[in-house]
């Protein structure tokens, strides 16, 4: 029997809540298929951080570094809750694990999916059909404008100095002054940017023509870094001469997502524009409930919703779990595909489906024009994901 063990970090606000419907996922994939989970739920985030003065218990991130084979995130940040060094409590989590397991690709698909309305104008519309949509962004996730952030949260989790930028001369502004560096390396930008031209290839192409094509995003007409990024994108297109190149600055690329989502296929793009730009086509398909993420590295891979902890709306059971389960669907995705699983790969392939069929169904959660709620959503998918498993896994 293939034994996985998974950290799960559920964290703040409908992080938790979300996390508690993947868990249900978990234990019915446990139940049904011959993979056996070992799960380890690690209290962390804002309000662990107001509660008990530490970000999470000691050795976490060793936990997730030397034991985990996938972590699970739900969400962190909570009001008031700043670290003594005035960082984001929490970051250590969610930016120390990224950084410090050298987690470089943040891959953020965006599908449209059949008989999801999604809400623009305030008002539920089917502007794009589900055949128009469907694309991989993929973000840097280790350096540019977050370099510094990231850099202090992996020091802290690892219970090193946390690093901070020297100081520098601004010419011309005048009194207090407050500066993020922005650095942009060759090594940065060749993993991500290899790592989307090779995504591309296991895609079908872009929707609107099937050509498979990989889309640099920048802002390489005003900063050295994208200017240096967007050389090596064209560096690294030359091993690909099947795949058509593309490029669009960050501007402009947030009006042409949304006017003609067809064109793209897979985006390649600098951290905080990746950021950014995934809040803004997480609308394409219908909004952050159902928006999922992979943070992989070469060993490591983290997964999560796009959306975060929305303190407002916790335990209101009101929130899309299908963020969440949609992430641990490209957990066992990624699962399959380093481990050589092919019932990890058929499990992927199932919640997925089990999502799709829910979607549509007349159970949805407010955000997608429904009236039920997290639990009752979750355990819908629950039901159709065991079916499924049963015929697949030719349980009785
Ligand atoms: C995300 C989030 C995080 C980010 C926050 C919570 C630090 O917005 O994953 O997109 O900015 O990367
Ligand atoms: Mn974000």
């Amino acid at each position: 029997m293939t034994s996985y063990t998974l950290a799960l970090l559920p964290g703040d606000g409908i992080g938790r809540d979300v996390m508690a419907e993947a868990e249900k996922v978990l234990s019915v994939i446990e139940q049904l298929t011959p993979i056996s989970l070992t799960t380890n739920k690690i209290p962390c985030g804002g309000e662990h951080y107001l509660d008990t003065g530490e970000e999470w218990p000691e050795g976490s991130f060793e936990f997730c570094r030397d034991e985990a084979d996938a972590i699970l995130l739900g969400a962190v940040g909570w009001p008031g809750a700043i670290t003594e060094d005035g960082d984001l409590a929490g970051g250590s989590v969610i930016l120390g694990l990224r950084s410090g397991l050298d987690l470089y690709a943040n891959v953020r698909p965006i599908r449209l999916y059949e008989g999801v309305r999604h809400k623009i104008h305030g008002e539920f519309t089917q502007v794009w059909k589900p055949g128009m949509v469907d694309m991989l962004i993929i973000r840097e996730n280790t350096e540019g404008l977050y370099h510094s952030l990231l850099r202090r949260s992996a020091d802290k989790a690892q219970g090193r100095d946390a690093w901070e930028p020297h100081t520098m001369e601004f010419p011309g502004l005048e009194g207090e002054v407050a500066w993020d560096p922005r650095p942009i390396s060759r090594h940065g930008s060749e993993r991500v940017i290899r790592y989307a031209f090779d995504a591309a290839k296991r895609r079908n192409g872009a929707p609107g023509d099937g050509k498979t094509r990989v889309t640099c995003v920048d802002k390489s007409n005003v900063t050295r870094g994208c200017q240096l990024f967007n050389r090596v994108y064209h560096e690294i297109a030359e091993d690909y001469p099947d795949t058509e190149t593309d490029h669009a600055y960050i501007d402009a690329f947030c009006m042409w997502a949304v006017r003609n989502p067809e064109w793209f296929d897979v985006v390649v793009t600098p951290n905080m524009f990746g950021d950014i730009s995934t809040d803004l086509a997480s609308v394409l398909q219908g909004g952050m409930g159902i928006a999922a993420s992979a943070n992989l590295g070469d060993k490591h891979g983290m997964f999560e919703p796009v959306h975060g902890s929305a303190p407002k709306y916790t335990g209101q059971n009101t929130t899309n779990p299908m963020a969440m389960i949609n992430s641990v669907s490209l957990m066992f995705d990624w699962l399959g595909e380093t481990k050589n699983d092919a019932d990890c790969k058929a499990i992927a392939e199932l919640i997925d489906k089990a999502v799709t069929k829910t979607l549509t169904g007349d159970k949805l959660t407010y955000d997608l024009g429904g009236t039920s709620g997290t639990s009752e959503v979750g355990d819908i998918i629950v039901s159709t994901l065991e079916t499924l498993l049963r015929k697949h896994f030719a349980v009785a």
